[in-house]
């Protein structure tokens, strides 16, 4: 008997050649006169906004734009945007960007009511409660965040990411208009790419995994493997498909969850600003090599599913095998670092990793190995002075 399981999805998903015009669409059905765009200055300089600012300039909108984001921004920054966006309030929050802008936009949302403060989401994330409809349109394929029903801060006190969780946070409208990523450039394509592929394979793995999750975590993963190479080098069909495979990434996660490779990745963001899809893309790896005993059977058929040459004879351990070297040479062709010394991270670094890391046990519970202080150490050592 399966276990209760569930899944929420955002309210409507516009996707396709010129999504973007369903901007119009959503800003009459919500009598909006007025938005927030939320987004960041490297998404506003690729261009990224020009045919949305068009749409709403027709339509009469006004425009508040907060284009301050910081990437991957802790909790004390993501405050003083909320309190910037108080001070403006708008009939609609548009969250224009990469994970960084739509986790923020969301928050915003969920704090712009009852005024309460993100250390207090921190502590009991039910006191979200959405004030204010949210429309996100990723720019990056991706963190699926606009199909989730997190929002990732840093707490510096804690050398950690920490993320809040409530289906307040879920968007109202998406938009998937892959023209958004036209300029996106190799080395953030790599490491958003690398996210969505975690995404999809640790919620497939993962304890939570159930038919809603495994259906979109299956098919993510067949367009990834089949399209993130091209996508990055620039392919403009390909990129249509990563930004489809992010957003199912992210339906994945809302029901499933993520496992050990975001866990372990926690402290590398929160403490030294490796950002998100590339710690993950280094983990990977070195967490699926712990795995792979613990969840042969799933690689196996993740390797039928998305990899398969229609050899039959292969054995389940050569077929979760063929996985990880899949893996391996994807974070080789991505040019992921191999790496942690280039940001500075030595061996006598290594135990506050494992502390930290091993704190995030809202992940590490999802893992289908139970994840010991040991197993974090040799992974973090393995990566180091390589
Ligand atoms: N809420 C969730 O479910 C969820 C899931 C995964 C990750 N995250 C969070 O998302 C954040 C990372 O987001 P991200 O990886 O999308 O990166 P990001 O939002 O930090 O953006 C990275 C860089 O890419 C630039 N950029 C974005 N789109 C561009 C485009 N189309 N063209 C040119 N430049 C562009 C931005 O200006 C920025 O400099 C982390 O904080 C992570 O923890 C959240
Ligand atoms: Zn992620």
């Amino acid at each position: 008997m399966l276990k209760r399981f569930g899944m929420t999805l955002p309210g409507q998903v516009y996707a396709g050649e010129g999504a973007m015009e369903a901007a119009a669409e959503i800003v009459r059905k919500e009598h909006v006169k007025k938005i927030a765009l939320f987004t960041d200055k490297g998404v506003r300089n690729a261009g990224v906004l020009d045919e949305l600012n068009r749409i709403l300039e027709r339509e009469n909108i006004m425009c508040q734009v907060f284009d301050q984001i910081p990437s991957e921004p802790d909790y004390h920054q993501v405050q003083e945007v909320a309190d910037s966006f108080c001070r403006e309030p708008c009939e609609l929050i548009v969250g224009a960007g990469g994970g960084s802008v739509m986790d923020t936009a969301k928050l915003v949302s969920v704090l712009a009511g009852e005024r309460h403060r993100v250390e207090e989401l921190l502590e009991d994330s039910s006191l979200a409660k959405k004030a204010v409809p949210t429309l996100m349109i990723p720019t990056t394929a991706g963190t699926g965040a606009e199909a989730t029903c997190n929002s990732i801060v840093a707490v510096p006190e804690k050398k950690l990411k920490v993320g809040i969780v409530s289906p307040e946070l879920m968007a109202d409208y998406v938009i998937l208009d892959a023209s958004v990523l036209n300029n996106l450039p190799f080395r953030i394509a790599a490491n958003t790419g690398m996210d969505a592929l975690c995404h999809a394979l640790e919620c497939y793995i993962s304890n939570k995994a159930n038919p809603f999750s495994d259906t979109f975590a299956l098919a993510a993963l067949e367009m990834i493997f089949s399209n993130i190479e091209k996508a990055c080098r620039g392919g403009m069909e390909e990129k249509k498909q990563m930004l489809i495979a992010a957003f199912y990434g992210g339906v994945a996660i809302t029901a499933s969850g993520t496992t050990a490779v975001h866990a372990l990745s926690y402290p590398l963001g929160g403490k030294y600003h490796i950002p998100h899809g590339e710690a993950n893309a280094m983990l990977l790896v070195p967490v699926m090599r712990m795995n792979e005993e613990a969840c042969r059977r799933k690689l196996a058929v993740v390797y039928d599913r998305a990899l398969s040459d229609g050899e039959t004879q292969r054995s389940e351990k050569e077929k979760s095998e063929a996985v990880i070297r899949k893996l391996e040479e994807l974070a080789k062709t991505l040019e992921i670092p191999a790496s942690l010394n280039r940001y500075g991270i030595t061996r006598g670094d290594v135990e506050d990793l494992v502390k930290a890391g091993m704190d995030v046990k809202r992940l590490l519970d999802n893992n289908p190995k139970t994840v010991t202080e040991e197993d974090a150490r040799s992974i973090y050592l393995g990566l180091i002075d390589r």
